[in-house]
């Protein structure tokens, strides 16, 4: 089945429910007043399209002194003077899609490039059957990349927490419950839903974020880790 990509809707969603609701960075429809308001509440925001990019169009902002600020899309950084000047630049460069305004998280990294985490979830066809964690890696930024949809590794969770200093299994357990929460309201929403990969931030002061749910979620990199088991598990889900 398909659904649209809409990473507002997808933040209503999750937000109608006070257990995720603190687990998601402020959002907002991008809009001249959102983007001032967001500037002055957050030293950073992100600017992403509405139905996703695979982290191409992603636009990083940071507050720079009074009066600059500083944008930084894809290896590329450019200063302007003002908000209007930020949503004429995006105008021009992708046409007329809505975006999202969101808080920037201080992504934990490993050797100062950031990471995070996809968790997979799935069920069984019985819309009634639970949902489960099948699968989780961690992704790490390429180097000049603040996303990690370019990513120069694809790790066990265990191994890049190890590698960040800031946790370990628990850490991990928590993260999984968090997406399985989360999964289990994008099935009441969607019965026929049954598949989701998380994108699952973790800031330096190990607080957990959900950045975002996939229904087409790319299985490959499984192939790239060592252990078979999460691929075969993910293919037992996906025939039962
Ligand atoms: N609020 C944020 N703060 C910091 N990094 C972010 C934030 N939102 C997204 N990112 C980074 O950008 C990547 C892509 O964002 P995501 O919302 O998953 O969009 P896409 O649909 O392009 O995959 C994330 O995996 C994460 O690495
Ligand atoms: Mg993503």
């Amino acid at each position: 089945m398909l659904i649209k990509r809409d990473k507002w809707l997808q933040y209503r969603i999750f937000r109608s429910r006070p257990s995720l609701a603190g687990r998601l960075p402020q959002t907002q429809l991008l809009k001249k007043n959102t983007l001032s308001k967001m500037l002055l509440q957050y030293q950073s925001v992100v600017l992403k399209p509405r139905n996703g990019s695979y982290g191409r169009d992603i636009v990083f902002i940071k507050r720079n002194g009074a009066n600059a600020y500083r944008i930084h899309n894809e290896q590329n950084a450019v200063t302007m003077r003002d908000t209007d000047k930020i949503l004429k630049w995006l105008r021009k460069k992708n046409s007329t899609h809505g975006y999202i305004v969101q808080r920037r998280l201080q992504l934990a990294q490993i050797g100062h490039k950031p990471f995070d985490i996809r968790i997979i979830t799935q069920r069984k066809k019985d819309s009634s059957s639970p949902w489960n964690v099948t699968g989780s890696y961690a992704k790490v930024a390429a180097q000049g990349y603040l996303v990690t949809n370019v990513t120069s590794r694809t790790i066990p969770v265990l191994e890049a927490l190890n590698l960040a200093r800031i946790g370990d299994r628990s850490l991990l357990v928590k993260a999984e419950r968090i997406a399985l929460l989360a999964a289990k309201r994008l099935g009441e929403r969607y019965p026929k839903l049954r598949q989701v990969g998380f994108d699952i931030g973790i800031d330096r002061k190990h607080r957990i974020w959900i950045i975002e749910g996939n229904y087409q979620p790319d299985l490959r990199p499984f192939r790239l880790l060592k252990d078979s088991s999460m691929q075969r598990r993910i293919s037992w889900y996906k025939k039962h």
